[in-house]
């Protein structure tokens, strides 16, 4: 089978072993659909402008939608001689079309046709991949009216800092995931510029459409120069990035709920329908999917890196090198959407030991910062606060005993400016309860937040 880009100009076939080695087929053909609906778009504007007959165009998009068919049902025939999925469906047009078919390819490149093909497929993704950290939010919102009353300690350098309500570190989640939404959607707006009708490099003297196969295949608007077109995979990159930014998120949590879920922290339990068993260690539970959603991170993050060193310094404009882009792409939105189709059930699904949590609460002076901003609103210096209870910690940390066990003596000694009502501020549930500022993790801030995000996804009733 002669490849419809193979021209008269060779009089040597292509050495099989070249075949194997430049084919895309086995990694393009998912971008089928994309490709049929592109040349169909494609059609219509021919016909529209002329350069095809109204029956023409209408054979050519009855066979495109054939071929659909035959691939859906997998009756369509793979072969590496014909390179990639825009040569298969072209060469399948051409066997049952003949002449007609070699009309389609009026107009246009492969080039400015992959670029479409793939700015179709990501428009795609992202939206698909918007529903599913939408659907994580809901999960983390989800959990926050019963674990309204359950306080956690906040950790930084995974020290013991300050407490903090449950829902609190829920909707910190669920910021980070409404930033990654932020970005799709601003890498959605570069993707969604129509390639088409730009042809190999430099356009065509052919009187075609670019406006009219934009509006047909739902694209924002048309990109402005050819050139620029046929060499740009900012968009692929962009991409990469954001799905890296994801499996970052993705990690920070899984990793949080793995080492929660140890009996050193013993916070909480994972739902045993996502976790694992030993073959030798018969009380093993392993937080396998919170596991292989951090390991899955380093594909992705691999990916862009892939990705950048691809396209770095390769001259205007096509450069078959871009061909290598499909594999990490798609590599990246099948992991991190794998993730994301499991991170739902498990947030979902994870029990809180609330008397655990409870119990150890107390350990770790967790009100220190509390008893210290009760002295700076009696007058005293940040600095001067910060000595003093550092001192009180010292004493406490010595006699074994909570900030609230102190004495009132004990107090005074270290700081004469404070009175009995220090008391009020010590221990987690004060400290809490002091909390002012908006964004803190005060009770009636968080529950401002719960609101505002349930609003925000719609959710009434949890
Ligand atoms: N399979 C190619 C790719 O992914 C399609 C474009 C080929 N264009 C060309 N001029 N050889 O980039």
């Amino acid at each position: 089978m002669a490849s419809p880009s193979r021209s008269g100009v060779f009089q040597q076939s292509t050495d099989r072993r070249m075949e194997h080695f430049a084919e895309s087929i086995s990694f393009d053909q998912r971008l089928y659909t994309q490709d049929i609906h592109g040349s169909i778009a494609h059609a219509q504007m021919l016909q529209s402008v002329g350069l095809i007959s109204d029956q023409e165009s209408q054979q050519i998009q009855d066979v495109l939608q054939e071929i659909q068919r035959d691939i859906q049902q997998q009756k369509f025939p793979w072969s590496v001689e014909l390179e990639d999925i825009h040569m298969h469906i072209e060469q399948a047009l051409i066997n049952r079309l003949g002449d007609i078919g070699r009309k389609l390819h009026t107009g246009r490149s492969r080039n400015d046709q992959v670029s479409t093909d793939l700015r179709l497929w990501v428009r795609d993704a992202i939206d698909r991949m918007d529903g599913q950290l939408v659907a994580l939010q809901r999960a983390f919102v989800g959990r926050c009216d019963s674990d309204a009353d359950v306080i956690l300690p906040a950790y930084t350098h995974l020290q013991r800092a300050q407490p903090v309500l449950a829902p609190h570190y829920w909707l910190a989640y669920c910021e980070k995931f409404e930033r990654d939404r932020g970005r799709l959607a601003d890498c959605r707006k570069r993707v969604n510029q129509c390639p088409l009708g730009a042809a190999a490099v430099a356009g065509t003297s052919l009187p075609i459409d670019r406006q009219d196969v934009a509006r047909r295949l739902s694209f924002d608007s048309v990109a402005d120069n050819s050139m620029d077109v046929s060499s740009d995979r900012d968009f692929v990159l962009e991409a990469a990035f954001v799905l890296a930014m994801i499996a970052e998120h993705l990690a920070t949590w899984a990793d949080e709920w793995i080492l929660w879920s140890t009996v050193e922290f013993g916070f909480i339990r994972l739902p045993q329908e996502f976790c694992t068993g030993s073959s030798i260690m018969p009380q093993k539970v392993n937080p396998d999917m919170l596991e292989l959603t951090r390991g899955k991170t380093a594909r992705v993050i691999g990916n862009l890196q892939t990705l950048l060193v691809l396209i770095k310094a390769l001259p205007l404009a096509y450069n078959r090198d871009f061909q290598e882009d499909k594999p990490a792409l798609f590599d990246s939105f099948d992991t991190v959407e794998a993730c994301l189709q499991l991170a739902p059930l498990v947030v979902e699904g994870m029990r809180l030991n609330r008397s655990a949590i409870s119990e150890r609460l107390e350990r770790g002076y967790l009100d220190a910062t509390s008893l210290m901003e009760y002295l700076i609103r009696h007058g005293v210096p940040q600095r001067t606060a910060h000595h003093c209870v550092g001192q009180l910690v010292g004493l406490a940390i010595e006699r074994e005993l909570r900030l609230a066990e102190l004495s009132l003596e004990d107090f005074q000694r270290v700081c004469p400016a404070l009175d009995s009502g220090v008391y009020e501020f010590l221990g987690v549930k004060n400290a809490v309860r002091a909390y002012l500022s908006y964004g803190s993790s005060a009770p009636q801030e968080v529950e401002k937040q719960i609101a505002r995000w349930k609003d925000k996804l719609s959710l009434s009733i949890l």
